[in-house]
């Protein structure tokens, strides 16, 4: 169990642009761990681990596997050492179906519908293997995924942040299979920001910051507080104080909405309800349950079929995007590559996306001002505390948190009297999402309305004034956040009605339907 088979020493990688990612990592696993790799937005995980299944290398250091030094020119020779990597967006063929994609690439002779199935049979690791990638939840090709890996004779599975789209039952059954598949003898890197989870399912942790290595313990001796002071290189407060809301006026009014998905199919339901200024509306809820659906709804980037959406008084019902952002309201978006930025614009372009027609940004003859742009971008990147070369440099090029910041930053900063996040803190290290966190909490205390949509019930009770569960397109009950708990808002998400479970547990006197 103690024998070595990852071992790298002093790495060293400086970007072709002169950043400098890593500044002389020495990291190593041992042969059937579970190791957990942390460290804040930008620290360099996802670059080491690149460098490792090759698809990097390194400007200096050295890599051992199982002793023996190797040079990866490419992540076919990684492969060929038995070291895979699933990326955080995965890179599955949608219009294939799952069989076509584990199989994608090997020589004819060595596809095998049986040997996948055996394998599926011994993993406990299960997908439809005639199904189309594009219609299954990403879980399931998550999934797909790691079969393809462990079908190329993977021994060391890297992982790069796998549950940050996953629902908490797909998380779950995520560390199940990542403990069967350490009995078989498999070798597991796990790239997180979520210290409990880090907590439940490794064995030893490496914690990285800009660059260096600045923490390796036993996961046995490891507390929460201790990783994020690591981490970040400070204490964290991972509980967040808040006063008592003073809700204003409803700001934001959703009546009887009705909303279909893609494939045509209902996905909001009815809802009614309103956001009041001063305040912070949660809702929670397993994702796919018309949670994205309402918000592109009231954010203007889909169809309302039914109903009516009111910004501030006037009804905005199926107005566009930018005459909602006109009237007052910002967006987070959950998904930052589709709507959040244009990732091979520069991190300027970026900070005006949306913006860019106001009037100080502008100069005679309608040309923008990119000295007053450059410096609005540095306002943020510095309010922000937001890893970046420069302002010229291609969003591409910075880490996937820093991103999710940028994206904040711009959106914060137009000042809305309405907020609607959706994932606000997805794939954000603690330190940022403490800070988003506070921040929604100062906007609501400006006496800005905030709408909060998260898959992560922590930050829903933590952040909400009031909240809500969603089910299929429906509010199961709304209420205090200390008026329930946590086996009631299961119960909720799991599609019980509040009133249901009151009476059902202990009867509660107003109880009516
Ligand atoms: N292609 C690139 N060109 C230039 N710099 C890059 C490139 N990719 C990453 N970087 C920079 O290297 C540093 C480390 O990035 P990396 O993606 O490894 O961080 P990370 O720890 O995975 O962060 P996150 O938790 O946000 O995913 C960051 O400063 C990032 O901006
Ligand atoms: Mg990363």
């Amino acid at each position: 169990m103690n024998d070595v088979i990852v071992q790298m020493k002093n790495i060293v990688k400086i970007y072709p642009d002169g950043t400098v990612a890593l500044r002389g990592v020495d990291f190593e696993v041992r042969k059937g761990e579970i190791h957990g790799l942390l460290g804040e937005n930008g620290a360099g995980k996802t670059t080491l681990m690149k460098i490792l299944s090759g698809l990097l290398r390194p400007t200096s250091g050295e890599i051992y596997i199982a002793g023996k030094k190797v040079s990866f020119k490419s992540a076919s020779e990684a492969l060929k050492h038995g070291i895979g990597m699933v990326h955080q967006h995965l890179a599955l063929v949608p219009a294939f179906t799952a069989y076509e994609n584990i199989v994608l690439g090997l020589p004819g002779r060595e596809a095998s519908r049986e040997k996948i199935e055996k394998l599926m049979e011994e993993t406990g690791l299960k997908v439809p293997l005639d199904a189309l990638v594009e219609d299954l939840p990403f879980g399931v090709r998550q999934r797909i995924e790691i079969i393809k890996m462990l079908y190329r004779n993977v021994d060391i599975l890297i992982l790069d942040e796998p549950t940050t789209n996953l629902t908490p039952i797909e998380t779950k059954e995520l560390f199940h299979t990542l403990k069967e598949l350490k009995k078989r003898g498999k070798t597991i890197i796990f790239i997180t920001h979520k210290l409990r989870e880090v907590l439940e399912v490794t064995d030893r942790i490496t914690v990285l910051r800009r660059g260096r290595v600045v923490g390796r313990t036993e996961t046995a001796k490891a507390t929460p507080e201790m990783l994020a002071k690591m981490m970040v290189g400070r204490e964290v407060v991972m509980k967040i104080e808040k006063k008592p809301a003073k809700p204003g006026e409803p700001v934001l009014i959703v009546k009887d909405l009705w909303v279909k998905n893609d494939l045509g199919e209902w996905a909001v339901k009815g809802l009614s309800f309103a956001v009041y200024s001063g305040e912070i509306f949660g809702i929670a809820g397993v994702e796919g349950n018309g949670q994205t659906e309402l918000v592109e709804a009231i954010t203007g980037l889909r169809r309302v079929e039914k109903g009516q959406v009111i910004l501030m008084g006037k009804d905005v019902t199926n107005r566009s995007p930018s005459e909602l952002y006109r009237l007052g309201l910002s967006h987070i978006p959950e998904d930052r590559h589709k709507l959040g930025l244009v990732l091979d614009m520069t991190v300027s372009e970026n900070s005006i996306l949306g913006i860019h027609r106001l009037k100080k940004f502008l100069g005679s003859l309608l040309n923008l001002k990119w000295r007053v742009i450059d410096k609005h971008a540095r306002e943020i990147i510095e309010k922000f505390e937001i890893v970046a070369p420069g302002t010229r440099a291609p969003a591409r090029s910075l880490s996937g948190g820093n991103q999710q910041k940028l994206v904040v930053g711009r959106e914060l900063s137009k000042s809305p009297q309405v907020i609607v996040a959706a994932q606000p803190t997805r794939g954000l290290d603690v330190a940022a999402t403490e800070y988003i966190r506070k921040l929604l909490i100062k906007m609501r205390d400006k006496g800005k309305a905030v709408l909060l949509v998260s898959a992560d019930l922590d930050e829903i009770l933590q952040l909400s004034d009031r909240m809500a569960v969603m089910y299929e397109g429906e509010f199961m009950g709304i209420a205090k956040p200390e008026e329930l708990t946590e086996e009631r808002i299961g119960l909720m998400m799991g599609g019980y009605k509040m009133e249901q479970i009151s009476a059902g547990t202990k009867p509660q006197p107003a109880a009516s339907s």
